[in-house]
């Protein structure tokens, strides 16, 4: 009796470790090193069935449990993560990210102010919810000698994309150094091309995309939170999202993903619902601001006569992919008409002669006037593109470059204060107000009235401080490691000579995110501080008002939820329930044996 007890005894303790126990699946991407799950006090060597993901699986008893991972380098370092990790019960296995705490954060969605544009096609690339993962391998000395020489040609790469859902490898792809100026900055922007696997599939939809450094923005989110109210606002729009680089084994640092505006594959997305444009179907001009080049000009999308070598017109470029006609064709086929139909809508006021959109054309500069685009077409005329579908016969403009913005890269007082009646502020020598568009657009009471209206909306809806301000906190949540991991690393231009005492510490991160007291700095400000100041003082200038709560009755902008691929794990929800489904089976058999021995 007394051995029968002592065995109950220990089948009870057995059963009741087993009773709930299940296999769950830990995933973790590591670019470096050896991984190890420390969970129960047990320290689990993880396998990895393909690069950079290692799995193991651990009986698991009680939810939520805790757990993290250590990685054994291999060369006598090993690195603890400083923190637990939780799961609970039925929850996915995500691949985690080592030392990173978050995988996913689900972000609050902004109101949409109008309609999603009708020939958008979204792709998942741009769930913004994780920082994604690019990890680049190519030779180091070709590598060495893009660095020495930014303009040097594509080094071919292999390219691994990696998120929470999937890992994504590139066998063929490119790699370049991107940016004009900010070639010269230590921290240097990549584009990545011929992204396109084996089977011909590119990056849910993208087969070029670039990685902007842009080190002069210390939130390093000004220029995500542009193109997401672009996207509330339904205007095509860059995509932009969060993703870590590692290039050769080595952390390069958090960049922003976005797209690259004359890649084919985007403009199919943002203009074609997805589908293939030939190079005939489409044209592409880029406006660029220079009033202190050699020859000066600026993009003011301006009629000045016939003559394609009128020096106002140096300043655009063809980026189309039609090499069937040379740039100086293009010009006078296509960009020469766009100019004339302006101003003939100028002079005859007929809004049927107006190439551009009048209500889209509103809404940018609507965009412009309260972000404060310091660097964009009303204050400077330059840094956009206007595209043709020349099947439809239709123009668009579209705005680009955002970093300038929300109380960043100068003039912020001038950005926050001038008033509408008076935008825009005369920043620059030789560079007048007239931007013949819009003036023509404006000289009509009734767009007139529209504009204000656009502006009431923008305020109720994606700008509504409480839809804005809880996304920027979201935002700077779900980068703030990154941006700690970022600061300290070694920037990789071996000859800066631009903005290279230009540190930002996590202090100005913070600061720059979270914010909203009144600061006089010309140079930059919170985003907070920018906005409430901007927003007051149109509001009183307008006669309107900001109402208590936000509306949505257009619904929410969501990029998490996106279909594609990959969204669900679907994979290890089945074996957890199969795995799950043997270990009943033992307690059962283990509870029998017990009763009869007891009994
Ligand atoms: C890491 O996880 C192990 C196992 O759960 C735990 O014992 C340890 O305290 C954790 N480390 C930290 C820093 O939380
Ligand atoms: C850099 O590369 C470009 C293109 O290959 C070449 O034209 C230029 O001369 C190079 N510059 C230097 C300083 O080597
Ligand atoms: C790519 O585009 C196709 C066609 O437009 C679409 O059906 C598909 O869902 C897209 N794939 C991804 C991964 O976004
Ligand atoms: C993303 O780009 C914008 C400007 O284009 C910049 O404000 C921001 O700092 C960048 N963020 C990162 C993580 O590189």
């Amino acid at each position: 009796m007394k051995y029968h007890k002592a065995l109950g005894l220990l089948l009870v303790s057995t059963q009741a470790l087993l009773i709930n126990a299940e296999k769950v699946t830990f995933k973790v991407l590591a670019v470096n090193g050896q991984p190890t799950l420390n969970i129960n006090g047990q320290k689990i060597q993880m396998e990895s069935p393909y690069y950079p993901l290692f799995e193991a699986e651990a009986d698991v008893s009680q939810f939520p449990v805790q757990y993290n991972y250590s990685i054994d380098y291999g060369n006598g370092e090993t690195k603890d993560e400083a923190f637990t990790r939780k799961r609970e019960q039925n929850e996915d296995a995500l691949n985690e990210f080592f030392d990173r705490q978050i995988t996913i954060l689900n972000h609050p969605r902004l109101p949409r102010a109008y309609e999603e544009l009708d020939t958008l096609e979204l792709s998942k690339l741009y769930d913004d919810n994780y920082v994604a993962t690019i990890i680049v391998k190519c030779d180091e000395n070709q590598l060495n000698d893009l660095y020495q020489n930014t303009s040097n040609t594509a080094v071919k790469a292999q390219v691994i994309y990696a998120s929470p859902y999937a890992v994504k490898t590139f066998n063929d792809a490119q790699i370049l150094i991107s940016g004009q100026s900010t070639r010269q900055v230590p921290k240097l922007s990549y584009k990545i091309k011929n992204l396109k696997n084996d089977k011909g599939k590119e990056l849910y939809n993208r087969s070029t995309i670039k990685l902007r450094a842009e080190h002069m923005d210390p939130s390093l989110i000004r220029d995500k939170l542009y193109g997401d109210i672009l996207n509330s606002i339904g205007l095509p729009a860059a995509q932009n999202r969060f993703a870590r680089l590692f290039i050769n084994g080595e952390s390069i640092g958090l960049f922003n993903l976005t797209d690259d505006i004359t890649s084919k594959s985007y403009l199919e997305a943002t203009f074609n619902k997805g589908k293939q444009f030939s190079d005939e179907d489409y044209s592409l001009f880029k406006g660029d601001f220079c009033p202190s080049c050699e020859s000066p000009g600026f993009g003011d999308l301006g009629y000045y006569g016939e003559d394609p070598t009128n020096g106002m017109y140096a300043i655009y470029s063809y980026k189309g992919s039609d090499k069937k006609a040379n740039a100086e064709e293009h010009f006078i086929k296509e960009f020469l008409p766009l100019l004339k139909g302006i101003q003939d809508y100028d002079t005859s006021g007929d809004a049927s002669k107006m190439p551009f959109d009048i209500d889209t054309f509103l809404k940018y500069m609507a965009m412009e006037f309260i972000a404060g685009g310091v660097d964009n077409y009303w204050n400077k005329p330059g840094n956009f593109y206007v595209f043709k579908d020349l099947k439809k016969n239709q123009w668009y403009f579209h705005d680009s470059d955002f970093h300038f913005t929300f109380g960043c890269g100068g003039s912020v007082t001038a950005m926050k204060t001038t008033p509408l009646a008076e935008y825009p502020p005369l920043l620059e020598e030789n560079v007048g107000k007239e931007r013949p568009p819009l003036d023509a657009i404006r000289k009509s009471p009734e767009n007139e009235e529209k504009f204000k209206g656009i502006f009431q909306r923008l305020l109720n809806t994606a700008f509504h401080p409480k839809a804005i301000y809880p996304r920027i906190d979201s935002l700077a949540n779900l980068i703030r490691e990154d941006v700690e991991w970022d600061i300290p690393l070694p920037k990789v231009n071996p000859n800066p000579t631009l903005d290279t005492d230009l540190k930002f510490t996590m202090e100005d991160f913070n600061s720059h995110v979270t914010e909203e007291i009144d600061v006089e700095n010309d140079d930059r400000m919170p985003i907070k501080s920018f906005l409430s100041t901007r927003i007051n003082n149109l509001v009183q200038e307008l006669g309107i008002q900001v109402p208590t709560e936000f509306e949505n009755n257009l619904g929410l902008v969501d990029f998490s939820s996106i279909e594609g691929e990959d969204t669900s794990n679907a994979i290890s929800r089945i074996m957890i329930s199969i795995t799950s489904w043997k270990l009943f089976i033992i307690p059962t058999f283990l509870t029998i044996l017990y009763v009869k021995l007891f009994y």
